[in-house]
């Protein structure tokens, strides 16, 4: 291990994700073990501009694994977009002796990350944490799991309804760039047809399955829709457009919203979280900067942040195609 890293910062930013006190604590913890000063910036880039920081040790991430959120705060930093802003948020990290951030967050915080590591003499390491899912070169993203056991568990509340009163239900859930939340959800909940951003055809495929389950025999239905899915109808035009040609369905709409991104951790969420936070502080102190830490086949991977923001997602065919059998 090269140790020349003595003090690392960390924050969270963008959208909160269930699992992110998990990964600052991770990296608290970590830094502990290697005997390394860790520093909590409040507010994401935003605290990092103005300074928002604060000394965290071992003790100060305790009884926080289980907790939903991030207690360090985030924030959408509109700052940090601008040039004089990321060298206020430079000197600020030199004025308080750290060499070295770890940023927890999705394409926008890493976006930023990049940027600022190209700019400035500082290694930036990130972790994955969105619910979406949406970025490559990680099986898995923090939240993501928690989050899909937050829908799964709606859309069964709302299938008692569906059911009792022969109901068909449009529920819309998070995903603005990529449909893993619909599609697994989806899958999970049993939903009759599922419309994701990566696809065009949603609205044709949706008028012939209501069409088929009604053939079928079935007497309510479940589509889940993405809230980036590419109709070009939001929800409540989806469900005038069916009742438009099919009076007959009783037809209601429940969007999720920011249910979606809170709560407990899942035990999943908590485990990739300490794994990716420990992966961090290890590849700082093995001379590693601009990198993502993924995790690929349940190991810890390092990733370009480059290749984590901008290579393109494949939509997961086999989901798709085992969505289709099993609603039949
Ligand atoms: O990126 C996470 C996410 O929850 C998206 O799914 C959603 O579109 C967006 O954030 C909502 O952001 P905000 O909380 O800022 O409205």
């Amino acid at each position: 291990m090269t140790n020349k890293i003595n003090n690392i910062a960390v924050l969270t930013s963008g959208g909160d994700a269930p699992g992110m006190n998990a990964a600052i604590r991770a990296v608290v913890r970590a830094c502990a073990y290697y005997n390394l000063d860790c520093t909590g910036v409040y507010r994401g880039y935003q605290g990092l501009i103005e300074g928002d920081f604060e000394k965290l040790n071992a003790r100060s991430v305790r009884n926080v694994i289980n907790r939903g959120g991030t207690f360090l705060k985030s924030t959408r930093s509109l700052d940090f977009k601008t040039k004089e802003g990321r060298a206020k948020a430079y000197e600020n990290l030199q004025k308080n002796g750290v060499d070295a951030l770890i940023v927890i967050g999705g394409d926008g915080t890493f976006t930023g990350a990049l940027y600022f590591s190209q700019e400035f003499n500082i290694p930036v390491v990130g972790i994955p944490a969105t619910i979406d899912n949406d970025i490559s070169g990680t099986d898995y993203t923090l939240g993501y799991d928690t989050a899909l056991n937050t829908v799964v568990e709606a859309i069964d509340k709302i299938r008692d309804t569906a059911s009792s009163h022969n109901r068909l239900f449009l529920v819309e859930v998070m995903g603005r760039d990529a449909g893993d939340i619909a599609l697994n959800s989806g899958i999970g909940a049993g939903a009759e047809e599922i419309l994701i951003p990566e696809e065009d055809e949603g609205v044709q495929r949706m008028m012939d399955s209501l069409e088929k389950s009604k053939k079928s025999g079935k007497t309510s239905s479940i589509i889940v829709v993405a809230e980036g899915e590419k109709s070009g109808k939001n929800i409540f035009q989806l469900a005038e457009f069916i009742s438009q040609t099919h009076a007959e369905y009783d037809i209601r709409v429940s969007v999720l919203g920011h249910i979606q991104r809170g709560g407990s951790p899942s035990c999943f969420d908590r485990v990739l979280a300490s794994k990716l936070g420990v992966g961090a502080v290890e590849a700082l102190t093995d001379g590693k900067s601009n990198v993502m830490i993924g995790i690929h086949h349940q190991k810890v991977v390092h990733v370009s942040l480059e290749r984590a923001i901008k290579e393109d997602r494949e939509l997961d065919k086999e989901l798709r195609r085992v969505a289709n059998i099993t609603s039949v």
